[in-house]
């Protein structure tokens, strides 16, 4: 199964692999909120949606209309996180392996913090020394708790709810091996 991640508008399950599993959106459409039209998030940036950052005036790179339904909100979602679980993919060693909720919970974080923050991180220095993942989240994700130098209560209960997805029991493998999988 192939992909561009550009034309991939869905993020399917393929054997036992997910690339983001509903726990994770659910997690991020929580944690972000929905807003319908371009607003000011708590740091000022413009936002849409669930948490897209407008690159240009008004979010006029977004082309679905605003003000934006829930299910168009999904779709740049999906489309958005694209960026960040390939910066994982390709940051996280190969022979580090993470499970499809430990998957989710770096990926909320990433979508979160930027790629720059993940490539930089000691959190995924740590996973790639080979460290116990459980014990990195628990103790990595909770510094991730401000913004512009604020720390923000909407960062320490996400950060919570990371930390909480990361240590769900899953069989499901995500790195290395399923990460590029696209309808
Ligand atoms: C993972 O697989 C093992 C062995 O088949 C099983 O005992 C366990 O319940 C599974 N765990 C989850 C979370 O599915």
């Amino acid at each position: 199964m192939i992909v561009l991640p550009t034309l991939g508008l869905s993020l399917v399950r393929a054997g036992s692999c997910i690339f983001v599993n509903q726990a994770t959106l659910d997690l991020i459409k929580e944690r972000e909120g929905f807003v319908s039209i371009p607003s000011p998030d708590p740091v000022g940036q413009p936002t849409v949606g669930y948490g897209h950052q407008c690159r240009v005036k008004d979010c006029g790179e977004v082309t679905e209309p605003f003000p934006l339904s829930l299910q168009s909100a999904d779709r740049l979602l999906k489309r958005d996180i694209v960026p960040f679980a390939q910066c994982l993919a390709a940051t996280i060693s190969p022979h580090i392996r993470i499970n499809s909720n430990q998957w989710g919970a770096l990926v909320s974080w990433a979508y979160n913090v930027g790629t720059e923050s993940i490539k930089h991180s000691s959190l995924v220095r740590r996973l790639n020394n080979g460290e116990d993942p459980e014990r990195v989240a628990r103790e990595e994700l909770p510094g991730w708790d401000n913004a512009g130098g604020i720390t923000l209560l909407g960062l320490i209960r996400r950060r919570e709810a990371e930390v909480r997805l990361f240590g769900i029991p899953s069989n499901n493998t995500a790195h290395p091996f399923c990460t590029y999988t696209y309808l």
